[in-house]
């Protein structure tokens, strides 16, 4: 199988100015077309850190991440953010809905953003929401959705636009036992209709089962 992610020797510092932190030491790995993996690790291990390098959204000081072929760390800012926006979704620690659009128009966004038009960028959406249960929450701004059903509307934004691979960092982290392995179970259902590659950053267990391989970090080292 051909790998859909690659990261070679990464080490990423912040560059604190009182004391730079070493976030990432000497990382590689390889994660398949297709595969769910999950990283584990405790507090402050580098997990979002690594998430983000693998996304492109940071730049590591040393090393380099190819996805998909293409070899991102030579990608200047523009030529990133348009390959994010063709081949990446994240689901954020906290989700980053935005407040004052309604659930719907939160993930339409994402759609307008490739170029679809308004009509089947809204019965795209429809369709989404029903597969998760959620038509009745279409319309609702996020301050009226409880925990579980914010998550489903960031595991729709992120699955909206059939991305080639998903990052979810702590996607079960506001969600009580039951609600997290539904939203877990139903991101992997939805991942694999569509072949998509999944990279859960998590330090709950109970996603294990969820996911292909699991790898841990610990103090920046995997
Ligand atoms: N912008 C930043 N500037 C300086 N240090 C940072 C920055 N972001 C993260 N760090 C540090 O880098 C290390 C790794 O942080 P990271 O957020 O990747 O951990 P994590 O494993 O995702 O933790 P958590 O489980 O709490 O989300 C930590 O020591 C953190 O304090
Ligand atoms: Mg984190």
């Amino acid at each position: 199988m051909r790998s859909a992610i690659a990261a070679h020797n990464i080490d990423m510092i912040y560059p604190n100015v009182v004391s730079p932190v070493h976030a990432l030491k000497d990382v590689s790995l390889e994660i398949a077309d297709g595969e769910i993996l999950l990283m584990m690790g405790p507090s402050g291990s580098g997990k979002t850190t690594l998430l983000f390098v693998l996304g492109g959204i940071l730049s590591p000081t040393r090393g380099r991440v190819v996805v998909r072929d293409v070899e991102i760390t030579n990608l200047d800012r523009r030529q990133k953010a348009r390959f994010r926006l063709k081949h990446l979704s994240f689901i954020f620690q906290g989700f980053n809905l935005f407040k004052a659009l309604t659930a719907r128009e939160n993930v339409e966004l994402v759609l307008h953003a490739r170029g679809m038009r308004a009509r089947p960028a809204r019965e795209r959406t429809q369709r989404l929401f029903e597969r998760l249960g959620m038509t009745r929450q279409l319309d609702r701004l996020p301050r009226d959705l409880s925990g579980g059903e914010k998550q489903r509307v960031a595991i729709a934004r992120a699955l909206v636009a059939e991305p080639d691979v998903v990052m979810a960092d702590e996607p079960t982290s506001a969600l009580d036992a039951e609600n997290g392995l539904a939203v877990t179970g139903l991101l992997r259902e939805l991942a694999r209709e569509r072949g998509a590659t999944v990279l859960i950053a998590s330090h709950d267990m109970r996603i294990a089962p969820f996911a292909n391989r699991i790898v841990q970090l610990n103090d920046g080292r995997l």
